[in-house]
């Protein structure tokens, strides 16, 4: 049976009920826990509008330092999207389930505050494809990436063709997409898919650490980095007119005063995001 689970604190907005995810807020940090491991979180319908619905409406970013995603149960970060849900599939329905996909992992990877994935297990097709789209990867020991899906007769079609050569290059992207072999999480290390690797079970706590850290710099900055990196990959952006546009946008704000005077005073900045 599907649980409804919502932990709101700090004036953290719900205008929906989850029905497949788990929210909770601790810390000025939201846990987002994929919540069907029966189907080794494979992404329903559900679960999508459901991020869809967190990622671009319901977010107050003044109120968070980052965002973590992760899968209920052992075994999975998410499986996949949902294998069951194929059936019936017509082009248009591939065309427009494609495309909402894809503007939702647009929009974690152009969220304004840190979002990481804790990948504590299996995380393969459109799972592996989330877990790209956000900002960084801690992944378990026991965590497994893939993109198998050209076993099933279709491609990575959740932005995994684009984000998979953009993180390991496109050899070995080929390679993985191509031979469906499933890596392990020191391997994803090395490639540089995952950033860090912990023992399994501590996913969470590890981004939360990396969070905690990025907390105590300057939201305006950290959220101009995010703009300015994804700048890289938009065919239709410059990265360098980007980091001038925001170098000089941040120049004359009151944090860039406070963090340069909290330097000299040898003291921890008082960020008011201004
Ligand atoms: N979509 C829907 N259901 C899925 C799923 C997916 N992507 N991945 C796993 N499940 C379900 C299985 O159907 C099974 O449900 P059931 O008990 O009702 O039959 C349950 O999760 C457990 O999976 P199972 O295959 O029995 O576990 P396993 O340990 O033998 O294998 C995997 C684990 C991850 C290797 C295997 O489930 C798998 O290959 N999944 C599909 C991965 C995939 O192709 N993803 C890309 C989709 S485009």
């Amino acid at each position: 049976m599907i649980q409804l689970f919502i932990i709101a604190k700090n004036n953290f907005k719900k205008n929906m009920d989850y029905q497949n995810i788990i929210l909770e807020k601790e810390d000025r940090i939201i846990t987002i826990t994929i919540n069907r491991p029966k189907a080794l979180n494979a992404l329903n319908q559900g679960v999508l509008n459901e991020l869809e619905h967190f990622f671009q409406n319901e977010s107050d970013i003044s109120q968070i330092d980052g965002v973590i995603i992760t899968g209920a149960g052992e075994r999975a970060f998410v499986a996949g999207a949902d294998i069951k849900e194929f059936s019936g599939l017509t082009k248009e329905i591939a065309t427009e389930r494609g495309s909402k996909v894809h503007d939702i992992y647009f929009s974690i990877e152009n969220f304004q505050r840190p979002v990481i994935a804790a990948v504590n297990g299996f995380a393969l097709g459109g799972g592996c494809e989330l877990a790209m789209a956000c900002h960084m990867r801690v992944a378990g020991d026991k965590a497994r990436f893939g993109q198998p899906e050209v076993n099933l007769g279709i491609i990575p079609g959740y932005g995994g063709t684009q984000r998979l050569v953009q993180l390991i290059g496109k050899a070995k992207a080929l390679e993985l997409m191509m031979t469906t072999e499933m890596i392990d999480a020191e391997t994803a290390l090395r490639l540089g898919l995952a950033n860090h690797v912990v023992p399994h079970g501590e996913e969470v706590e590890k981004a939360k650490e990396l969070i905690k850290t990025i907390g105590t710099k300057s939201p305006l900055a950290v959220s101009e980095v995010i703009k300015c990196v994804n700048s890289y990959f938009d065919k239709n952006a410059n990265g360098y007119t980007q980091e001038i546009t925001s170098f000089s946008k941040l120049s004359i704000t009151e944090d860039f005063k406070e963090g340069a005077a909290a330097f000299v005073e040898k003291r921890k900045a008082n960020w008011k995001s201004e």
